[in-house]
């Protein structure tokens, strides 16, 4: 159960917002929700655009003890998972997932998570978890930047979206938060799943490395199986994927 609620018409960023809630005193399952962002952020703190009117944009607070876990590559599969899900059920669309945590439709990102740790300054694990979800509902093309336009879409790219966002943030606070959680293997083989990109050659981009692999499967750990083209077999646990 979604303990507290708070929507906003606009702010900077909603993972922002839950990070200072969470330092100060919020309770496990605290829900952050604007119409639109400033300045929302995804990995490698690029901007995520965040427009009023056609997205959803949601940040939860998560204690680790509740949650069940307390690694952010485990939290990212999860609840990538549980917006997929939320996604099917609500619009009946099936999304796929983009290693490591873009919400995919027809080979265009439609969505992205953001899982962030707070490490506690006295046991130095993770104290609280941010889990930052955007999903772009209905906006066009031409609606977005020029740079992402080749590769952004959203769940109605004609503008009209057939669903509600309540009905969509309903669904994924639902599941977000739901009792009955899985472990981790399950959790990970939910997740494989879902992957859209299995079985294809890939470019992966660590840092300044860049290399070309086919992508083989994920594994316990939710790394993912990398056969280079020496035949060598990599796990990778983070870095970006083409
Ligand atoms: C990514 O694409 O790398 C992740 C995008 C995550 C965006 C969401 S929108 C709600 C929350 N607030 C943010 O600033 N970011 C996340």
């Amino acid at each position: 159960m979604a303990e507290n609620i708070t929507v906003y018409p606009v702010i900077d960023s909603t993972n922002r917002e839950a990070k200072e809630r969470a330092i100060h005193d919020a309770v496990h399952g605290t829900v952050i929700i604007a119409d639109s962002q400033t300045q929302g952020r995804g990995r490698y703190n690029r901007s995520f655009f965040s427009p009023p009117g056609s997205g959803l944009y949601m940040s939860f607070i998560l204690f680790p003890d509740e949650i069940g876990f307390q690694n952010p590559t485990v939290i990212t599969a999860y609840a990538a998972v549980r917006v997929c899900e939320a996604i099917e059920d609500a619009c009946n669309i099936k999304p796929s997932i983009k290693w490591v945590n873009d919400i995919f439709l027809e080979g265009k990102k439609i969505g992205g998570i953001l899982a962030e740790g707070i490490t506690d300054s006295e046991s130095k694990s993770i104290g609280r978890i941010i889990l930052g979800i955007g999903i772009n509902i209905s906006a066009k093309s031409e609606d977005f930047p020029e740079e992402i336009r080749p590769r952004a879409s959203s769940l109605y790219p004609d503008g009209n979206a057939l669903i509600s966002r309540n009905l969509l943030a309903a669904g994924i606070i639902n599941r977000i938060l739901m009792p009955d959680r899985p472990k981790e293997p399950e959790i990970f083989e939910q997740y494989r799943k879902r992957l859209c990109m299995l079985g294809s050659h890939i470019t992966v981009v660590q840092g300044k490395e860049q290399f070309t692999a086919k992508a083989l499967d994920i594994d316990e750990k939710g790394r993912l199986l990398v056969e280079m083209r020496s035949g060598e077999i990599r796990a990778l646990l983070s870095g970006e994927v083409n």
